[in-house]
Parts: C-alpha cells; sequence; structure tokens
C-alpha cells in the first residue's frame, strides 16, 4: 500500500487544470516509453523491456494438462465452459480480453493522425497511446508463450465487428471521450483483479507465476496512466455521466467473454470501478506511472 492519498477519478476538474495536465502528462508519456518507432507501432523501452523477457524465457515446468482445449475455445468458446479447468478459462479469457483491445487498436491507429500530423498536444499524447496498447497485445502473447501456447494466432473480429471498432475513434470527443475512459478504467480493474488469480492458479510454478505478473505489471502500470489520461479529456457534465457508465459498460463487455463470470465476480469489479481513486495500489506501481494531480490529495 502506498502512504500517499488519492481522490476518486470522478473527481471534477476545470479547463485550466486539464491543459496543465495535457502538458505534464505529456512529459511523462515521453519518457515512460521512449522513442516512439511508428513504423512498427512501437516504442524504444517498451520494446527493450519485451526483448528482457523473450531472451529471459520462463516456462512451465510441468506442461498443461490440456492445450487443445484452449486451442479449441480460445477464438470462441465451443465447450460448456463448465467443463474446462480453471487454468485453461483463465487463459482464453486472457486472449480474448486483449483480442479487443488489439481490434480496437488497430482500427484507431490508421485514423488517428500519425506523429508528423499530429498539431495538438492530445493528438500526439493519443499516437503514443496507442503505440502502447499494441505493446500490450505482445506482453500478452508473451504471457501465453509463458504457459506453453506458441500456436496463438491474433484473429479479427467479423468484418461488421471491425467495421464498429473502426467508426470509434472517427466520433467526436464528446460521444467518444466518457466510453473511452471507461474502458480504459475497465482495464485496470480487470487487471487487478487477475493478478490476484495468478497467485491462486500458478501456486506449484512459482517462477510462472511471477513471471506473469512482471509481465502484467508492464501492462496495468501504462493502463493506470491511460486511465488519468483519458479522465483528463472530460469535463464536468461527462465525468458524471462516465460513473454511470461503468456498470452497463462491464456488464456489457465481460458477457461476451464466458470465460469471466467463471473466473471473476463482475460484480466486485464493477464496484472496484465506481470506487476507483488509486488508495489500493502497491507504491511500485506508483513510482512509475502517472496520476492527474486533481486526483492527488
Ligand atoms: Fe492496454
Ligand atoms: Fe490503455
Amino acid at each position: 500500500m502506498s502512504n500517499a492519498s488519492y481522490y476518486s477519478i470522478f473527481t471534477d476538474a476545470n479547463v485550466q487544470q486539464r491543459k496543465d495536465n495535457f502538458d505534464d502528462y505529456w512529459v511523462f508519456t515521453q519518457n515512460h516509453g521512449g522513442e516512439l518507432l511508428e513504423a512498427d507501432k512501437d516504442l524504444a523501452k517498451k520494446r527493450a523491456r519485451l526483448e528482457y523477457f523473450q531472451n529471459n524465457p520462463v516456462r512451465l515446468t510441468k506442461p498443461l494438462a490440456n492445450p487443445e482445449a484452449f486451442y479449441r475455445n480460445y477464438v470462441e468458446m465451443v465447450d460448456d465452459p463448465k467443463t474446462l479447468d480453471r487454468t485453461t478459462l483463465l487463459l482464453s479469457a486472457i486472449y480474448k480480453f486483449a483480442r479487443h483491445e488489439w481490434v480496437g487498436i488497430k482500427g484507431a491507429w490508421d485514423v488517428v493522425p500519425d506523429m508528423a500530423n499530429s498539431h495538438l498536444l492530445e493528438d500526439k499524447i493519443s499516437r503514443i497511446h496507442l503505440a502502447e496498447e499494441f505493446c500490450h497485445v505482445r506482453l500478452f502473447d508473451e504471457m501465453l508463450k509463458t504457459c506453453g501456447l506458441d500456436q496463438v494466432e491474433w484473429v479479427p473480429l467479423t468484418p461488421f465487428k471491425e467495421k464498429v471498432y473502426e467508426q470509434f475513434p472517427k466520433m467526436p470527443g464528446f460521444l467518444m471521450d466518457t466510453p473511452a475512459f471507461v474502458t480504459e478504467l475497465m482495464g485496470v480493474t480487470f487487471y487487478c483483479h487477475l493478478y490476484r488469480l495468478f497467485d491462486e492458479l500458478f501456486a506449484e510454478e512459482p517462477l510462472v507465476r511471477d513471471r506473469l505478473k512482471e509481465l502484467l505489471d508492464e501492462i496495468t502500470i501504462d493502463e493506470i496512466a491511460h486511465v488519468g489520461q483519458r479522465r483528463n479529456f472530460i469535463g464536468s457534465i461527462g465525468i458524471k455521466i462516465s460513473k454511470y457508465l461503468v456498470k452497463p459498460f462491464y456488464t456489457l463487455f465481460f458477457n461476451d467473454i464466458p470465460e469471466v463470470a467463471h473466473l471473476f465476480d463482475v460484480k466486485q469489479m464493477i464496484q472496484d470501478g465506481e470506487e476507483f481513486d488509486f488508495n489500493k495500489l502497491p507504491a511500485y506501481m506508483i513510482e512509475r506511472t502517472w496520476i492527474p494531480s486533481y486526483c492527488k490529495a
């Protein structure tokens, strides 16, 4: 637990505070990810970190009992989830969550301005944000490889759903900003719950458990910063609306991933989202992430 104390993420902020916070975030994000490698949708420091994991691999000492069950269900659930073991459910839930993220950013990358054509600070921030999200998909892929799943393919959604995701970033800010913020918040909530499940399901594989946590930490620390950054796009009315959106958004999204109800307490996740205020995050995360000034006590 960190000693510092923070206010709710739904704390109101005025226009000047939000402008100052974008300036502050911009300094943070350039240092945090390092140089943007736009052609590769990558960032220098993040790439180095992934290469460290890849060059120092950790693998299960006892391979998964039934990898076929994973491969049969990871894109679409075909079995009755009740018949699957919790580790298989967990790994396919991770894939499905990451796949949604991947589809969303793939659609956005092509429609938001590239760095050379980003004239507003907010656009520059969004470009780096997207590159970070691509790094997350690579880290998720490494999590699956850590569990011996090296045949995973990143499969697009149906053409209709892909089109829906492509339209999202083209929407005007007043429509797009609140769902974009709630989606980031949902990510942090999900990752915090996922972290605890690693303890339960990989108790007999401590090296794998610790590696999965290290990989997840890289993602979660970015996502905490994204929560603050996306919140910073939102004015006084929007931030009230956002809080009302937590429950329907989380419910809809997690209903779409059949594994989730078998592994996670969705009601608790909704409550954690509505109550999110940074105070429960460990100090080592707080040190590496970014929090808006108006959420600091
Ligand atoms: Fe992400
Ligand atoms: Fe994010």
